[in-house]
């Protein structure tokens, strides 16, 4: 039961007035309710004519009755009054159209009830949808390795429809289950408390046997999730990959992995479902049974003459506690409904309380550039070895250096460290003498514009797709950007110029179109320092001297890192380093590096296009 609050007490504050209505129609539900059950006394009493007995009016503020009893007798009175005055058929008549009226006012209540249910549900499922790619936008790279994106996904949308389940459920069981069970019950202590006496020794057993039935639900949903985020990472990488699986004929080893994942999902899914199954047979016929021993108890007493109360008013009270059964039997049901939702939950909590590790200082310093960066002794590694060893480097405002070595020798590494994708283990990196772990994140990152390898697009025009990273960016200023990077003259020829929608991941481009678009973005952003990262490596000979003639443009005066594998595109940086396994092993310009016959010369006539 402690977990009906957990959820609540987080996400439902904001819609606490629409709680209160709930609160207030399925009030009125149960009242209606028990006007409805109450027609069954005349009914009963005029269909088998039971009372023969002549009933006087009793005033209202009589004191020797108790209130019931003189509400009982009036209303018997009244009714044996119109049966003698209009006939009995035409009472029975009058009879059912109060029943119906009655009937209309207790759906529509109840039909209120659940209508102020729909904001909130909706909501909450809508806030925790914004909560977690708020904090997807926030979270530092490092957290998101490839396995993981499919898990996010299945998060997003398979847990939140658990929690959505699960809220759905404790509200039903907080605002409406507990106000017709008292009212349920407050009338059935009314109507006779000897029996009713009877009825709550009986029900707390029988409610134990349902409660037993399922205590491990909440782990077997957490598998079930977990199978269920695996498979999502593992069409996600299958749609991503499919180039590669239908080149390799690898089809039937992608098919037979997620069959595999598959089956086993089935198999706990299943186990759940009969479980959470169990519970509908199982209530049902503790409740019947529960009914049967009230029946036969309050039927022996009335039959032998003995009975509390009149046959009719037994049947009354009958009813009522025929629909206390349900509301009570929900209290288990929505018991694995709950359950499922918190194991859900605890999922999605993975995520939102996830630790930030690129912390920003709380008064950060202003950042300015004026005259260098430097890399400190920098030590740097994801989860095994040491990937940056100790670097020294001194970039001077205006110059280009380049960085360059084998794949994997830490190059990206080292300028995703200038971003604070993540952060330096030892060691520091200043801007200007300052700590960029002393200015804020958005600061820095103004201050730098980047073009990778990997040319990423979204799906959305041309003209925003370069305009991304400024706000209110005119017609002529993304031109002009267009036009530096040389896409002025592509983009112009595609169906709606710069209104055209880019394929998603722009898929309908070549490499080199949507590597200048991407330059465009940057040039637009007309950020202090650039940095290429195998900008122009993935390019064929055309395209890169395109793309290389467009870096030119923007490189001049500019600070600038530039990672290549080609020669020609560092020739003309005014210093080289080379990095090897994480290390600079040699740094000066191309002539002097390629005089020294050492690595660099080595690395210059190993690849063939570093000539
Ligand atoms: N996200 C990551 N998690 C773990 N290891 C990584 C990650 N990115 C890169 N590495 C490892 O760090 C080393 C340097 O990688 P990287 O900086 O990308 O090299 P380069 O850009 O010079 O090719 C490599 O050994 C690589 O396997
Ligand atoms: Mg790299």
């Amino acid at each position: 039961m402690k977990g009906v609050f957990t959820i609540l007490k987080r996400f439902l504050p904001p819609y606490k007035k629409y709680g209160a209505l709930i609160f207030i129609f399925n009030a009125l539900t149960a009242i209606f309710s028990i006007f409805s059950f109450v027609t069954i006394i005349p009914i009963l009493q005029i269909l088998f004519r039971i009372s023969s007995k002549s009933y006087y009016f009793i005033p209202w503020n009589s004191p020797d009755m108790s209130f019931t009893k003189i509400i009982q007798n009036n209303g018997y009175w009244y009714i044996t009054h119109l049966v003698e005055n209009y006939g009995a058929s035409t009472t029975l008549l009058g009879l059912a159209i109060w029943l119906m009226i009655i009937t209309i006012f207790k759906t529509g209540t109840a039909y209120f009830g659940s209508y102020f249910l729909v904001p909130i549900r909706t909501g909450i499922v809508r806030d925790i949808r914004n909560q977690i790619n708020d904090k997807i936008l926030a979270l530092p790279i490092g957290f998101f390795s490839e396995e993981r994106k499919g898990d996010i996904l299945a998060r997003m949308s398979g847990d939140v429809d658990e929690v959505e389940r699960s809220v759905l459920s404790s509200l039903v069981l907080i605002l409406k289950n507990p106000i017709l069970i008292v009212t349920y019950l407050t009338t059935m202590l009314i109507i006779s408390w000897e029996l009713t006496l009877f009825v709550f020794i009986l029900l707390p057993v029988t409610s134990y046997a349902m409660g037993t039935v399922g205590r491990k639900l909440k782990q077997k949903s957490l598998d079930a999730q977990n199978k269920w985020g695996e498979l999502m990472s593992q069409v996600e990488e299958t749609l991503s990959g499919l180039k590669i699986i239908k080149a390799f004929n690898a089809e039937g080893k992608i098919s037979q992995r997620f069959r595999d994942g598959n089956k086993k999902l089935r198999k706990i899914t299943a186990r759940i479902i009969r479980r959470q199954e169990l519970a509908s047979p199982l209530g049902e016929f503790l409740g019947t049974l529960t009914i049967v021993i009230v029946l036969c108890f309050g039927g022996t007493l009335i039959l032998q003459g003995r009975g509390v109360i009149d046959a009719p008013t037994f049947m009354f009270y009958i009813t009522i506690f025929f629909n206390i059964i349900s509301p009570a039997k929900e209290f288990s049901k929505s018991a694995y409904t709950i359950q499922r939702g918190l194991a859900s939950m605890e999922r999605i909590d993975e995520i939102l309380t996830a630790e930030n590790t690129i912390v920003e200082k709380e008064n950060p310093e202003k950042l300015t550039f004026e005259k260098q960066i430097e890399y400190n002794n920098v030590w740097f590694k994801y989860n095994g070895d040491w990937v940056i060893k100790g670097i020294n480097l001194r970039i001077q405002k205006g110059k280009t250096i380049a960085l360059v070595g084998e794949s994997g020798s830490g190059k990206s590494t080292l300028v995703d460290l200038l971003l604070r994708f993540y952060d330096v283990q030892k060691g520091e990196i200043l801007i200007d003498g300052t700590n960029i772990k002393d200015v804020s994140l958005n600061d820095l990152r103004s201050l730098i514009g980047i073009v990778t390898q990997e040319a990423i697009l979204f799906n959305d025009t041309f003209f925003n797709n370069i305009a991304f990273g400024v706000e209110h960016a005119t017609r002529e200023e993304v031109v002009k950007a267009a036009k530096i990077a040389n896409a002025h003259n592509f983009i112009m020829a595609t169906p709606n110029g710069y209104d055209t929608v880019v394929g998603e991941r722009g898929e309908k481009l070549s490499g080199g179109q949507r590597q200048r678009v991407c330059i465009a973005r940057a040039v637009l952003k007309n950020p202090q320092i650039f940095i290429f990262d195998e900008a122009t490596s993935a390019l064929d000979s055309v395209s890169e001297k395109l793309v290389q003639n467009a870096l030119e443009n923007i490189m001049k005066d500019r600070t600038t890192i530039m990672i290549a594998h080609r020669l020609s595109t560092i020739r003309n940086a005014d210093e080289i380093y080379v990095i090897h396994q994480g290390t600079i092993v040699e740094k000066g310009n191309h002539d002097e590096l390629y005089n020294r016959n050492g690595y660099y010369w080595k690395l210059c006539n190993m690849q063939i296009n570093f000539q």
